[in-house]
Protein backbone atom coordinates (compact mmCIF):
# COMPACT_ATOMS: atom_id res chain seq x y z
CA UNK A 1 0.00 0.00 0.00
CA UNK A 2 2.63 2.73 1.18
CA UNK A 3 4.55 1.81 -2.17
CA UNK A 4 1.43 2.33 -4.36
CA UNK A 5 1.32 5.83 -2.61
CA UNK A 6 5.04 6.33 -3.03
CA UNK A 7 4.07 5.89 -6.76
CA UNK A 8 1.46 7.57 -7.51
CA UNK A 9 2.93 10.63 -5.52
CA UNK A 10 5.91 10.20 -7.96
CA UNK A 11 4.36 10.08 -11.11
CA UNK A 12 2.21 13.18 -9.70
CA UNK A 13 5.03 15.04 -9.55
CA UNK A 14 6.48 13.99 -12.46
CA UNK A 15 3.37 15.50 -14.66
CA UNK A 16 3.14 18.49 -12.75
CA UNK A 17 5.46 20.80 -14.58
CA UNK A 18 3.26 19.77 -17.64
CA UNK A 19 0.28 20.79 -16.75
CA UNK A 20 1.69 23.62 -15.37
CA UNK A 21 3.43 24.68 -18.61
CA UNK A 22 0.26 23.80 -20.83
CA UNK A 23 -2.36 25.69 -18.66
CA UNK A 24 0.32 29.08 -17.89
CA UNK A 25 1.82 29.71 -20.66
CA UNK A 26 -0.71 28.20 -23.13
CA UNK A 27 2.10 26.83 -24.84
CA UNK A 28 1.62 22.84 -26.74
CA UNK A 29 3.59 21.53 -24.21
CA UNK A 30 2.53 18.05 -25.11
CA UNK A 31 3.66 18.65 -28.77
CA UNK A 32 7.43 20.02 -27.26
CA UNK A 33 7.60 17.30 -24.42
CA UNK A 34 7.33 14.46 -27.76
CA UNK A 35 10.22 16.49 -29.46
CA UNK A 36 12.37 16.69 -26.67
CA UNK A 37 11.55 12.92 -26.52
CA UNK A 38 12.33 12.15 -30.22
CA UNK A 39 15.59 14.68 -29.82
CA UNK A 40 16.65 12.19 -26.70
CA UNK A 41 15.95 9.12 -28.72
CA UNK A 42 17.82 10.17 -31.60
CA UNK A 43 21.76 10.08 -31.83
CA UNK A 44 23.47 13.04 -32.13
CA UNK A 45 25.77 13.99 -34.80
CA UNK A 46 29.10 14.72 -33.74
CA UNK A 47 28.55 18.81 -34.07
CA UNK A 48 25.30 18.64 -32.28
CA UNK A 49 27.43 17.08 -29.51
CA UNK A 50 29.94 19.39 -29.26
CA UNK A 51 27.35 22.48 -29.59
CA UNK A 52 25.53 20.84 -26.42
CA UNK A 53 28.30 20.57 -24.46
CA UNK A 54 29.34 23.74 -25.38
CA UNK A 55 25.66 25.03 -23.90
CA UNK A 56 25.36 22.84 -20.56
CA UNK A 57 28.62 21.55 -19.63
CA UNK A 58 31.68 24.34 -18.09
CA UNK A 59 34.50 25.56 -20.29
CA UNK A 60 36.95 23.87 -17.88
CA UNK A 61 38.26 21.86 -21.18
CA UNK A 62 38.89 22.52 -24.67
CA UNK A 63 38.57 18.87 -26.51
CA UNK A 64 39.82 18.45 -30.12
CA UNK A 65 36.68 18.54 -32.05
CA UNK A 66 35.90 14.54 -32.28
CA UNK A 67 33.32 12.64 -30.36
CA UNK A 68 33.23 9.25 -29.20
CA UNK A 69 31.13 6.68 -28.31
CA UNK A 70 33.19 3.05 -28.67
CA UNK A 71 37.00 2.17 -27.71
CA UNK A 72 38.28 -1.60 -28.32
CA UNK A 73 41.49 -2.07 -27.41
CA UNK A 74 43.87 0.66 -29.46
CA UNK A 75 40.99 2.05 -31.48
CA UNK A 76 37.96 4.60 -30.87
CA UNK A 77 35.34 5.05 -33.04
CA UNK A 78 33.22 8.24 -33.22
CA UNK A 79 29.74 8.52 -33.52
CA UNK A 80 29.74 8.84 -37.26
CA UNK A 81 31.28 5.09 -37.36
CA UNK A 82 34.82 6.87 -38.19
CA UNK A 83 37.89 4.41 -36.17
CA UNK A 84 40.87 6.05 -35.21
CA UNK A 85 44.11 5.17 -32.94
CA UNK A 86 44.14 6.27 -29.98
CA UNK A 87 47.33 8.05 -29.13
CA UNK A 88 46.33 9.80 -26.01
CA UNK A 89 45.07 6.49 -24.18
CA UNK A 90 42.83 8.96 -21.61
CA UNK A 91 46.34 10.12 -20.56
CA UNK A 92 47.69 6.77 -19.59
CA UNK A 93 44.43 5.38 -18.00
CA UNK A 94 44.00 3.19 -20.61
CA UNK A 95 47.59 1.14 -21.18
CA UNK A 96 45.50 -1.81 -20.82
CA UNK A 97 43.77 -1.21 -23.98
CA UNK A 98 39.94 0.19 -24.62
CA UNK A 99 37.26 -2.13 -22.52
CA UNK A 100 39.88 -4.81 -21.41
CA UNK A 101 37.40 -8.08 -21.42
CA UNK A 102 38.80 -9.33 -18.11
CA UNK A 103 39.03 -5.88 -16.52
CA UNK A 104 34.93 -5.13 -17.48
CA UNK A 105 34.47 -8.37 -16.63
CA UNK A 106 36.00 -8.08 -13.25
CA UNK A 107 33.44 -5.06 -13.54
CA UNK A 108 30.29 -6.34 -13.78
CA UNK A 109 30.99 -9.25 -11.75
CA UNK A 110 31.39 -7.68 -8.28
CA UNK A 111 28.95 -4.61 -9.75
CA UNK A 112 26.08 -7.36 -8.99
CA UNK A 113 27.47 -8.24 -5.81
CA UNK A 114 28.40 -5.60 -3.56
CA UNK A 115 29.40 -1.93 -4.76
CA UNK A 116 30.50 -0.23 -1.59
CA UNK A 117 30.09 -0.46 1.96
CA UNK A 118 32.72 1.65 2.78
CA UNK A 119 35.22 1.33 5.36
CA UNK A 120 33.23 1.59 8.11
CA UNK A 121 33.01 -2.63 8.07
CA UNK A 122 35.37 -5.00 6.78
CA UNK A 123 34.83 -6.63 2.91
CA UNK A 124 36.01 -9.64 1.76
CA UNK A 125 37.76 -8.21 -1.48
CA UNK A 126 39.93 -4.81 -0.17
CA UNK A 127 42.61 -7.54 1.96
CA UNK A 128 43.41 -9.79 -1.40
CA UNK A 129 43.44 -6.42 -2.85
CA UNK A 130 45.95 -5.26 -0.57
CA UNK A 131 47.93 -8.18 -0.23
CA UNK A 132 48.17 -8.37 -4.10
CA UNK A 133 49.32 -5.08 -4.90
CA UNK A 134 51.61 -4.89 -1.65
CA UNK A 135 53.87 -8.02 -2.74
CA UNK A 136 53.65 -6.82 -6.54
CA UNK A 137 55.26 -3.53 -5.86
CA UNK A 138 57.19 -4.69 -2.27
CA UNK A 139 55.76 -2.06 -0.20
CA UNK A 140 54.76 -3.29 3.68
CA UNK A 141 51.15 -1.44 2.80
CA UNK A 142 49.00 0.45 0.54
CA UNK A 143 46.40 3.24 1.26
CA UNK A 144 43.50 3.09 -1.55
CA UNK A 145 42.05 5.94 -2.51
CA UNK A 146 40.11 6.66 -6.27
CA UNK A 147 42.00 9.94 -8.40
CA UNK A 148 45.26 10.79 -8.90
CA UNK A 149 45.54 14.10 -6.92
CA UNK A 150 44.08 12.11 -4.03
CA UNK A 151 47.22 9.87 -4.07
CA UNK A 152 49.39 13.15 -4.42
CA UNK A 153 47.56 14.45 -1.11
CA UNK A 154 47.56 11.50 0.54
CA UNK A 155 51.29 10.80 -0.23
CA UNK A 156 51.82 14.72 1.05
CA UNK A 157 49.86 14.16 4.11
CA UNK A 158 52.04 10.95 5.15
CA UNK A 159 55.02 12.95 4.63
CA UNK A 160 53.65 15.56 7.17
CA UNK A 161 53.11 12.85 9.78
CA UNK A 162 56.26 11.16 9.61
CA UNK A 163 57.80 14.77 9.70
CA UNK A 164 56.52 15.35 12.74
CA UNK A 165 55.98 11.68 14.15
CA UNK A 166 59.44 10.13 13.40
CA UNK A 167 61.90 12.93 11.47
CA UNK A 168 61.34 15.12 14.77
CA UNK A 169 60.47 18.61 12.60
CA UNK A 170 58.61 20.99 14.72
CA UNK A 171 55.36 21.12 14.33
CA UNK A 172 53.64 23.06 11.37
CA UNK A 173 57.29 23.45 10.38
CA UNK A 174 57.51 20.88 7.96
CA UNK A 175 58.38 21.05 3.62
CA UNK A 176 57.63 19.60 1.09
CA UNK A 177 59.87 19.80 -2.32
CA UNK A 178 58.38 19.64 -5.94
CA UNK A 179 60.30 19.97 -9.16
CA UNK A 180 59.71 23.19 -11.62
CA UNK A 181 57.06 21.83 -14.10
CA UNK A 182 55.55 19.15 -11.83
CA UNK A 183 51.67 18.45 -12.08
CA UNK A 184 49.62 16.16 -10.00
CA UNK A 185 46.39 17.29 -10.35
CA UNK A 186 44.41 20.09 -9.68
CA UNK A 187 43.40 20.40 -6.11
CA UNK A 188 44.27 23.34 -4.29
CA UNK A 189 47.27 21.56 -2.53
CA UNK A 190 48.58 20.32 -6.01
CA UNK A 191 48.43 23.85 -7.64
CA UNK A 192 49.82 25.46 -5.42
CA UNK A 193 52.94 23.18 -6.57
CA UNK A 194 52.71 23.98 -9.41
CA UNK A 195 54.65 26.77 -11.82
CA UNK A 196 52.32 26.67 -14.61
CA UNK A 197 50.51 30.44 -14.27
CA UNK A 198 47.08 28.23 -15.96
CA UNK A 199 46.71 25.59 -13.28
CA UNK A 200 47.30 28.21 -10.43
CA UNK A 201 46.16 31.57 -11.17
CA UNK A 202 43.25 33.49 -9.75
CA UNK A 203 43.15 30.46 -6.91
CA UNK A 204 45.23 32.07 -4.24
CA UNK A 205 45.77 31.61 -1.42
CA UNK A 206 48.08 28.62 -1.71
CA UNK A 207 49.78 25.87 0.31
CA UNK A 208 51.95 26.94 2.80
CA UNK A 209 55.06 24.94 3.43
CA UNK A 210 55.31 23.41 -0.46
CA UNK A 211 59.08 24.68 -1.92
CA UNK A 212 60.36 24.25 -5.71
CA UNK A 213 63.46 23.27 -7.49
CA UNK A 214 64.48 23.28 -10.90
CA UNK A 215 63.78 19.53 -12.80
CA UNK A 216 67.02 17.10 -13.41
CA UNK A 217 68.86 19.58 -11.33
CA UNK A 218 70.77 17.76 -8.36
CA UNK A 219 73.17 20.37 -6.89
CA UNK A 220 69.87 22.93 -6.63
CA UNK A 221 68.22 19.54 -4.97
CA UNK A 222 71.12 19.00 -2.53
CA UNK A 223 70.67 22.85 -1.71
CA UNK A 224 67.55 22.49 -1.03
CA UNK A 225 68.13 19.40 1.27
CA UNK A 226 70.13 21.10 3.80
CA UNK A 227 67.25 22.61 5.22
CA UNK A 228 66.27 20.08 8.27
CA UNK A 229 62.40 21.32 7.97
CA UNK A 230 62.19 19.30 4.25
CA UNK A 231 59.84 16.60 4.92
CA UNK A 232 59.98 14.72 0.97
CA UNK A 233 61.03 15.23 -2.40
CA UNK A 234 57.77 14.41 -4.77
CA UNK A 235 58.72 14.00 -8.45
CA UNK A 236 57.32 12.58 -11.70
CA UNK A 237 60.22 10.08 -12.62
CA UNK A 238 59.26 11.83 -16.12
CA UNK A 239 57.04 14.87 -16.25
CA UNK A 240 54.22 13.92 -18.38
CA UNK A 241 52.27 16.92 -18.49
CA UNK A 242 54.82 19.02 -18.71
CA UNK A 243 55.44 17.45 -22.46
CA UNK A 244 57.15 14.37 -21.98
CA UNK A 245 60.20 15.76 -19.71
CA UNK A 246 62.86 13.04 -19.48
CA UNK A 247 65.86 13.43 -16.98
CA UNK A 248 69.27 12.34 -17.82
CA UNK A 249 70.15 8.75 -16.57
CA UNK A 250 71.37 8.90 -13.27
CA UNK A 251 69.10 11.82 -11.83
CA UNK A 252 66.58 9.32 -9.99
CA UNK A 253 69.90 7.35 -8.50
CA UNK A 254 71.04 10.94 -7.11
CA UNK A 255 67.84 11.50 -5.86
CA UNK A 256 67.62 8.16 -4.04
CA UNK A 257 71.42 8.81 -2.58
CA UNK A 258 70.50 12.84 -1.44
CA UNK A 259 66.88 12.10 -0.16
CA UNK A 260 68.75 9.15 2.03
CA UNK A 261 71.67 11.19 3.31
CA UNK A 262 69.52 14.04 4.53
CA UNK A 263 66.69 11.90 5.77
CA UNK A 264 63.90 13.09 3.71
CA UNK A 265 61.05 10.82 2.00
CA UNK A 266 61.62 10.84 -1.42
CA UNK A 267 57.79 10.41 -3.09
CA UNK A 268 57.75 9.42 -6.86
CA UNK A 269 54.44 10.22 -8.44
CA UNK A 270 53.81 6.95 -11.21
CA UNK A 271 50.44 8.05 -11.51
CA UNK A 272 51.06 8.63 -15.37
CA UNK A 273 54.29 6.65 -15.74
CA UNK A 274 53.98 3.46 -13.81
CA UNK A 275 52.16 0.51 -14.90
CA UNK A 276 53.95 -0.46 -18.04
CA UNK A 277 54.04 3.38 -19.73
CA UNK A 278 57.70 3.97 -20.34
CA UNK A 279 58.71 -0.08 -20.45
CA UNK A 280 59.37 -1.36 -17.08
CA UNK A 281 56.11 -1.72 -14.22
CA UNK A 282 57.71 1.58 -12.40
CA UNK A 283 59.21 4.39 -14.55
CA UNK A 284 62.26 4.23 -11.34
CA UNK A 285 62.83 0.86 -12.33
CA UNK A 286 64.75 2.01 -15.01
CA UNK A 287 67.57 3.14 -12.72
CA UNK A 288 66.64 0.21 -10.28
CA UNK A 289 66.23 2.66 -7.00
CA UNK A 290 63.07 2.20 -4.79
CA UNK A 291 61.20 5.14 -3.38
CA UNK A 292 59.84 6.44 -0.08
CA UNK A 293 56.08 6.16 -1.12
CA UNK A 294 54.69 5.72 -4.86
CA UNK A 295 51.54 6.75 -5.79
CA UNK A 296 49.69 5.28 -8.78
CA UNK A 297 46.41 6.07 -10.26
CA UNK A 298 45.08 6.10 -13.99
CA UNK A 299 46.19 2.30 -15.42
CA UNK A 300 45.63 0.72 -11.97
CA UNK A 301 41.90 0.46 -13.16
CA UNK A 302 42.88 0.25 -16.96
CA UNK A 303 40.16 2.90 -17.64
CA UNK A 304 36.96 1.94 -16.15
CA UNK A 305 36.95 3.50 -12.91
CA UNK A 306 39.38 5.97 -10.62
CA UNK A 307 41.40 4.17 -8.87
CA UNK A 308 44.27 5.60 -7.23
CA UNK A 309 47.07 3.65 -4.26
CA UNK A 310 49.94 4.69 -2.28
CA UNK A 311 52.33 2.75 -1.24
CA UNK A 312 55.36 2.72 1.53
CA UNK A 313 56.36 0.62 4.14
CA UNK A 314 55.09 0.85 8.03
CA UNK A 315 57.58 3.49 9.58
CA UNK A 316 55.64 5.91 7.21
CA UNK A 317 52.01 4.36 6.97
CA UNK A 318 51.64 3.83 10.35
CA UNK A 319 52.01 7.23 11.48
CA UNK A 320 48.71 8.04 10.08
CA UNK A 321 45.84 6.61 12.49
CA UNK A 322 42.23 5.89 12.46
CA UNK A 323 39.72 8.70 11.56
CA UNK A 324 43.08 10.91 10.43
CA UNK A 325 42.29 10.08 6.73
CA UNK A 326 39.88 8.38 4.52
CA UNK A 327 37.60 8.26 1.39
CA UNK A 328 34.48 6.82 1.01
CA UNK A 329 34.60 5.20 -2.26
CA UNK A 330 38.38 4.46 -1.65
CA UNK A 331 39.03 0.62 -1.78
CA UNK A 332 35.98 0.03 -2.34
CA UNK A 333 35.05 -3.49 -3.56
CA UNK A 334 34.64 -3.22 -7.19
CA UNK A 335 37.62 -0.88 -7.38
CA UNK A 336 39.66 -3.32 -5.91
CA UNK A 337 38.75 -6.17 -7.86
CA UNK A 338 38.72 -4.00 -11.33
CA UNK A 339 42.64 -2.92 -9.67
CA UNK A 340 43.63 -6.93 -9.29
CA UNK A 341 42.32 -7.51 -12.94
CA UNK A 342 43.95 -4.14 -14.27
CA UNK A 343 47.30 -5.52 -12.65
CA UNK A 344 47.33 -9.10 -13.99
CA UNK A 345 46.67 -7.86 -17.36
CA UNK A 346 49.97 -6.11 -17.40
CA UNK A 347 51.79 -9.04 -16.10
CA UNK A 348 49.77 -11.85 -18.05
CA UNK A 349 50.27 -9.35 -21.47
CA UNK A 350 53.59 -8.24 -20.61
CA UNK A 351 52.64 -4.69 -21.42
CA UNK A 352 56.26 -3.38 -19.84
CA UNK A 353 58.20 -4.88 -22.48
CA UNK A 354 55.99 -4.44 -25.43
CA UNK A 355 55.71 -1.07 -24.83
CA UNK A 356 59.83 -1.11 -24.32
CA UNK A 357 60.11 -2.54 -27.83
CA UNK A 358 57.09 -0.87 -29.27
CA UNK A 359 58.67 2.21 -27.86
CA UNK A 360 61.89 2.00 -29.35
CA UNK A 361 60.50 1.29 -33.39
CA UNK A 362 58.41 4.16 -32.66
CA UNK A 363 61.12 6.92 -31.86
CA UNK A 364 63.62 5.16 -34.49
CA UNK A 365 60.64 6.05 -37.11
CA UNK A 366 59.82 9.69 -35.40
CA UNK A 367 63.12 10.41 -35.97
CA UNK A 368 62.84 10.14 -39.78
CA UNK A 369 60.94 13.02 -39.68
CA UNK A 370 61.93 16.52 -41.44
CA UNK A 371 63.97 17.82 -38.79
CA UNK A 372 62.75 21.59 -39.55
CA UNK A 373 58.94 20.69 -38.70
CA UNK A 374 59.77 17.85 -35.78
CA UNK A 375 62.44 19.31 -34.08
CA UNK A 376 62.75 16.87 -31.24
CA UNK A 377 61.32 13.13 -30.53
CA UNK A 378 61.95 12.00 -26.51
CA UNK A 379 60.51 9.53 -24.46
CA UNK A 380 60.67 6.13 -22.70
CA UNK A 381 58.77 3.51 -23.64
CA UNK A 382 55.36 4.58 -25.12
CA UNK A 383 55.10 7.78 -23.07
CA UNK A 384 56.51 9.88 -26.24
CA UNK A 385 56.23 13.77 -27.18
CA UNK A 386 57.30 15.40 -30.85
CA UNK A 387 58.11 19.16 -30.20
CA UNK A 388 56.43 21.05 -33.40
CA UNK A 389 58.75 24.28 -35.14
CA UNK A 390 55.10 26.25 -34.31
CA UNK A 391 55.20 28.46 -37.62
CA UNK A 392 52.05 31.23 -38.89
CA UNK A 393 50.43 28.73 -40.83
CA UNK A 394 50.61 25.55 -38.19
CA UNK A 395 50.87 24.25 -34.73
CA UNK A 396 50.73 21.70 -32.57
CA UNK A 397 46.89 22.32 -32.39
CA UNK A 398 46.51 22.12 -36.51
CA UNK A 399 49.08 19.62 -36.77
CA UNK A 400 46.78 16.99 -34.35
CA UNK A 401 43.44 17.85 -36.23
CA UNK A 402 45.10 16.62 -39.31
CA UNK A 403 46.01 13.46 -37.53
CA UNK A 404 42.54 13.02 -36.18
CA UNK A 405 41.37 13.36 -40.28
CA UNK A 406 44.09 10.96 -41.18
CA UNK A 407 42.48 8.47 -38.08
CA UNK A 408 45.16 9.15 -35.66
CA UNK A 409 44.04 11.05 -31.94
CA UNK A 410 46.51 12.71 -30.13
CA UNK A 411 46.68 15.63 -28.06
CA UNK A 412 48.18 18.93 -28.00
CA UNK A 413 50.12 20.41 -25.46
CA UNK A 414 51.88 23.91 -24.69
CA UNK A 415 51.52 24.98 -28.23
CA UNK A 416 54.08 22.69 -29.68
CA UNK A 417 54.57 19.48 -28.05
CA UNK A 418 52.32 16.60 -29.13
CA UNK A 419 52.29 13.21 -26.64
CA UNK A 420 52.21 9.99 -28.43
CA UNK A 421 51.17 7.24 -25.78
CA UNK A 422 49.30 4.68 -27.39
CA UNK A 423 47.39 1.54 -25.25
CA UNK A 424 50.34 -0.55 -24.53
CA UNK A 425 48.56 -3.49 -26.28
CA UNK A 426 49.33 -2.12 -29.94
CA UNK A 427 51.30 -4.56 -32.35
CA UNK A 428 54.12 -3.86 -34.92
CA UNK A 429 51.64 -4.27 -37.56
CA UNK A 430 49.56 -1.05 -36.02
CA UNK A 431 52.12 0.92 -34.81
CA UNK A 432 53.53 0.81 -38.26
CA UNK A 433 50.20 1.86 -39.61
CA UNK A 434 50.59 4.51 -37.29
CA UNK A 435 53.53 5.90 -38.50
CA UNK A 436 52.89 6.12 -41.89
CA UNK A 437 50.03 8.21 -40.63
CA UNK A 438 52.06 10.37 -38.62
CA UNK A 439 54.51 10.56 -41.56
CA UNK A 440 52.37 11.19 -44.32
CA UNK A 441 50.27 14.37 -41.69
CA UNK A 442 53.63 15.71 -41.20
CA UNK A 443 55.43 15.42 -44.49
CA UNK A 444 51.86 16.98 -46.13
CA UNK A 445 52.34 20.38 -43.91
C1 LIG B 1 51.85 12.62 -12.74
C2 LIG B 1 50.41 12.87 -12.39
N1 LIG B 1 50.04 12.86 -11.11
C3 LIG B 1 48.76 13.07 -10.76
C4 LIG B 1 47.78 13.31 -11.71
C5 LIG B 1 46.36 13.57 -11.28
O1 LIG B 1 45.54 12.50 -11.58
P1 LIG B 1 43.95 12.68 -11.58
O2 LIG B 1 43.61 13.51 -12.78
O3 LIG B 1 43.41 11.29 -11.65
O4 LIG B 1 43.59 13.36 -10.31
C6 LIG B 1 48.14 13.33 -13.05
C7 LIG B 1 47.13 13.59 -14.11
O5 LIG B 1 47.39 13.79 -15.25
C8 LIG B 1 49.49 13.10 -13.41
O6 LIG B 1 49.88 13.12 -14.69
Amino acid sequence: MKSVVLQLGRSLRNSAPLLRCSVHSGRPCLTSTAASKKKLEQPLNSEEIYAREDKYGAHNYHPLPVALERGEGVFVWDVEGSRYFDFLSAYSAVNQGHCHPKIVAALNDQASKLTLTSRAFYNNILGSYEEYITNMFGYDKVLPMNTGVEGGETACKLARKWAYNVKGIPTNKAKIIFANGNFWGRTLAAISSSTDPSSYEGFGPYMPGFELVPFNDIPALEKALQDPHVAAFMVEPIQGEAGVVVPDDGYLTKVRELCTRHSVLWIADEVQTGLARTGRRLAVDHEQVRPDVVILGKALSGGVYPVSAVLCDNEIMLTIKPGEHGSTYGGNPIACRVAIAALQVMEEEKLAENAERMGQLLRSELRKLPSDIVTMVRGKGLLNAVVIRETKDFDAWKVCLLLRDNGLLAKPTHGDIIRLAPPLTINEHQLRECVDIIHRTITSL
